[in-house]
Order: C-alpha cells, then sequence, then structure tokens
C-alpha cells in the first residue's frame, strides 16, 4: 500500500509574515500589501513546493489600531486569487466567504467563477462570521450564534444547489445545430429558506473539478461540528498539542460520519507559524530583531502559564531550578510546550522568542525542526494536512520550500509533486457536483 503523505496549504493575508513586525524589515516591500506581484511571487513560491493551496482569511474591517501594524488581511481575498489563478498553474485558490454577510447567490457565483477560470482549483472556506467589526460594516449587529448557523446550513445548500443548476451535460454548444444549451439540463432551483433563497439557475458550467470545495475553519463546537460533518472536505483549525489535534480530528470524523459520510472524506488542517533560519540560535535572533514575541504584557503571561511570578523586566536568564520545580502548566493549552522550552534552560527572553504564546504552535531553525514537527504530528494522527504561514514571506517561503519540503520528501511522507490538476486531486477528496444526495435538506426546501 502506498504510503499516506500530508499536504500543506499556504496563508496568504497582507503580503508580510505572520510576524506583526515583518512589514518593517529593510528588504520588505513596504507596500506589499496592496503590491500584487508580491502576493503572486509567494504563490509561485509555495507552487513551487507542491503546496495543495493557498488560503485566506477573511475579516473585512479594519479590526486592531493599526497605527503601528498592519492590516492583517486581503484586500480582497476573491481579487486576490483571481490575479494568483492567472500565474499559477496547479495549487489550490481557497478564499474564504462568510454565510453570515453574503447572499448565497453572490457566493455561487464568485466561487464557481474562480473555479471555471483558474481550471478546477477553488475552495470556499464557508464561515459564520462573528466578529462585531465585520458585522457593523454591514451595518447589523452580531447575529445570534443559532440564527448565524441555520443561514450557513441554507447557505451552502442553495450554493451547491446553484453549482449544479447547470448539470454537466447542458452546454451543447454546438455550431452546426445552432444549439447552444439543453435547456432540460439548466434548470431553476427554487429553494426558499428562512434565512436566504434563490431561484437559479446559476450560468456557469461545470469547471475541472466540477464545484469548489468546501471548507470550514473555526473550532470543534456541536454547532460547527454539525455544520462541517455535512458539507466540508476540509477544516482548518488553531489547536497547540497533538492530544488536543487528535481529538479535535476525532470529533470532525465523527461528525462526517453522523452525517452518513465517509471519514476520509474531511480533512483535518492544522496551522504552524514558521522561522526557516540555519540554527535555532539564528532563528531566536531573527525573531527578536522583529520584536513583537517580547513585551511585559507577554512576560506576565508566561508567569501566569507557569504559575509564577515573573517581574517584566526579567528577560535574561533563564528559570532557576527552584522555578522550574514549582511551575505548574496553566489550562492554556500552550502551558505545557512553553515548559518544555523553559526547561531547555533558554532565558525568558528566548522562550518567548520560540512563539510559545502565539496563535499556533511555531517551529524555529534549520530545516529538520519544522520537518520533525509536521512529521510527529501526521504519524500521531493528529493531522492530515497543515497551513503554514512563515515570520516573513519575503524569503520565509522560499526557506521553506527549499529547506523543509526536501526533508518532507526524502521522509517519503510528502508528495514529489502533484499528481492531478485540480484541489479534490491534491487533497485526495471525491468528486461531487451539486448538492451531496447523502445530506438530507435541513432547512432550505
Ligand atoms: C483557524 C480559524 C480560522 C478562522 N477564519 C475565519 C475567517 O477567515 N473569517 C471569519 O469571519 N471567521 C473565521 N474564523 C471564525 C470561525 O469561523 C467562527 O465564526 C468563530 O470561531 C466563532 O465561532 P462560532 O461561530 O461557533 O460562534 C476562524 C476560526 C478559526 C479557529
Amino acid at each position: 500500500m502506498p504510503q499516506k503523505k500530508m499536504f500543506l496549504g499556504l496563508t496568504i493575508t497582507d503580503g508580510y509574515g505572520s510576524n506583526n513586525e515583518a512589514w518593517r524589515r529593510a528588504d520588505v516591500d513596504p507596500s506589499s500589501y496592496t503590491n500584487l506581484d508580491v502576493a503572486v511571487r509567494n504563490a509561485q513560491a509555495a507552487e513551487r513546493g507542491g503546496f495543495a493551496f493557498l488560503f485566506t482569511p477573511d475579516f473585512p474591517a479594519v479590526r486592531s489600531n493599526v497605527a503601528r501594524s498592519t492590516i492583517q488581511n486581503t484586500m480582497d481575498p476573491m481579487l486576490t486569487l483571481t490575479v494568483i489563478a492567472r500565474e499559477t498553474e496547479r495549487i489550490g485558490l481557497v478564499a474564504t466567504g462568510s454565510t453570515t454577510f453574503q447572499e448565497p447567490f453572490n457566493l455561487a457565483r464568485q466561487f464557481k467563477a474562480l473555479d471555471v477560470l483558474s481550471h478546477g482549483r477553488a475552495g470556499w472556506n464557508a464561515v459564520t462570521t462573528s466578529d462585531p467589526y465585520v458585522a457593523a460594516n454591514y451595518g447589523q449587529p452580531v447575529a445570534d450564534r443559532n440564527d448565524r448557523y441555520r443561514r450557513a446550513h441554507e447557505t451552502v445548500q442553495v450554493v451547491q444547489a446553484l453549482w449544479g443548476s447547470w448539470e454537466k451535460d447542458a452546454w451543447v454548444k454546438d455550431q452546426e445545430s445552432g444549439q447552444f444549451i439543453d435547456m432540460d439540463h439548466l434548470r431553476p432551483i427554487n429553494l426558499q429558506g428562512e434565512y436566504v433563497a434563490s431561484r437559479g439557475p446559476l450560468a456557469i458550467p461545470p469547471s475541472e473539478q466540477g464545484q469548489p470545495v468546501v471548507f470550514s475553519a473555526g473550532g470543534p463546537s456541536p454547532d460547527m461540528l454539525a455544520l462541517a460533518g455535512r458539507y466540508s472536505s476540509a477544516f482548518i483549525t488553531e489547536v497547540w498539542t497533538i492530544p488536543e489535534a487528535q481529538a479535535q480530528r476525532a470529533a470532525v470524523r465523527d461528525a462526517a460520519r453522523q452525517a452518513g459520510r465517509d471519514p476520509d472524506e474531511i480533512k483535518f488542517v492544522v496551522g504552524l507559524m514558521t522561522t526557516v533560519a540555519p540554527t535555532v540560535r539564528a532563528g531566536l535572533d531573527r525573531r527578536l530583531s522583529l520584536a513583537g514575541d517580547v513585551t511585559p504584557q507577554r512576560v506576565l503571561q508566561l508567569g501566569q502559564m507557569f504559575g509564577l511570578r515573573l517581574e517584566p523586566g526579567r528577560l535574561d536568564e533563564p528559570l532557576s531550578a527552584q522555578e522550574l520545580a514549582a511551575a505548574r502548566p496553566s489550562d492554556d493549552p500552550r502551558a505545557e510546550s512553553a515548559l518544555e522550552v523553559a526547561r531547555q534552560g533558554w532565558s525568558v527572553r528566548d522562550v518567548l522568542a520560540h512563539g510559545v504564546i502565539d496563535y499556533h504552535p511555531v517551529t524555529v531553525g534549520p530545516g529538520k525542526v519544522h520537518a520533525d514537527h509536521l512529521q510527529e504530528w501526521f504519524e500521531a494522527d493528529a493531522a492530515d494536512g497543515f497551513w503554514i504561514s512563515p515570520d516573513v514571506y519575503h524569503d520565509g517561503v522560499d526557506a521553506f520550500v527549499d529547506e523543509v519540503v526536501p526533508i518532507l520528501r526524502e521522509r517519503g511522507i510528502y508528495p514529489d509533486g502533484y499528481s492531478g490538476a485540480t484541489l479534490r486531486d491534491h487533497l485526495g477528496i471525491p468528486d461531487q457536483y451539486g448538492a451531496d444526495p447523502r445530506i438530507a435538506g435541513a432547512t432550505a426546501t
């Protein structure tokens, strides 16, 4: 039996990197946010490394004080990925689209158009947006959770029905006979739900993969699991430990099973933030030169994670033997791995520079460090694939492709190249056109 292989995705946001200070580095174009050549270059580098997809999260709002930090979002995911589609050949293009604020007809139209123009490489990350800044931009309060999820079920059902409404053999385009469309195969869907509705049909033919692949991103709440279990082919998540990831992956697979699907049809995708450098020390110095990791608040937070009182100015010494013996990791899922780093004897500054308080696990150092992490998680059934966020994209994507990917390939746990042309091929998920006949209509009728 061929060995199971992991897949990788690359996060695409504002073009700078996952480190807040990436935009300030002298070799980084400070206009990367609007310079699509930068996005294209990053996409081409990821494609060179055989990445299965690019992933653009989307929070269309100014959500924090951006006086000194960047926007951390693309200007517009669909337009960015459309530009990238024209400059790449294989890599999948996964954009986020809100089931809370967007109309299903718009979603169906834009995503299927992206799928057709990219020759079957599009994915839709269907999110139940709950961010108050985003809601305000749509002139609305944050909707009640129950309403958001009911609307999400209806929206995905209507979108998938619209995708299938131009049936596979509808487009005759016979110049001789003059028949353009076989109207028996281009039909309205006439769906009317409680929240959304559409008559259809959608005037877009199938792509090389039929229709876009549906993704979910979120935490494992029962509502989210029920949604993803029914419709999604990939579940993007943030987890810090292998046991946490194993439990979530099992829950996601179980949700698919309960919806009458094969659990292998939904892939579990875990985040990783990377700093690739010749040595761990060089990687820590690279991170420290960007600041961000080391602030007085983070020293205090680290102390809380260890159940210790750490003074904010206490940066240059490691934890003493007594402190390490007294340390009790808090409930924070990052606490145990942070303590492991502290036990290696790093100073408080260097412990923080390992990214122990970041929003995903962080790996720092030569290619082997990153490859070991990915292999350990993959072989523990904690992930089917990973979404990678390099610290500074300018050189971080190429470094990952040149230093990490060859090791993964050597170890036989990562494909040598693309074996197919579509996103479905890269993820190893089955064909689907229109709604999944195994999933009974929940709310839309
Ligand atoms: C890894 C991850 C990525 C997410 N990406 C987005 C996103 O791009 N846009 C968005 O509006 N919400 C995003 N979310 C938020 C979720 O879709 C969801 O709305 C949020 O976790 C609130 O949960 P709830 O809807 O179950 O209350 C993301 C969540 C996670 C964990």
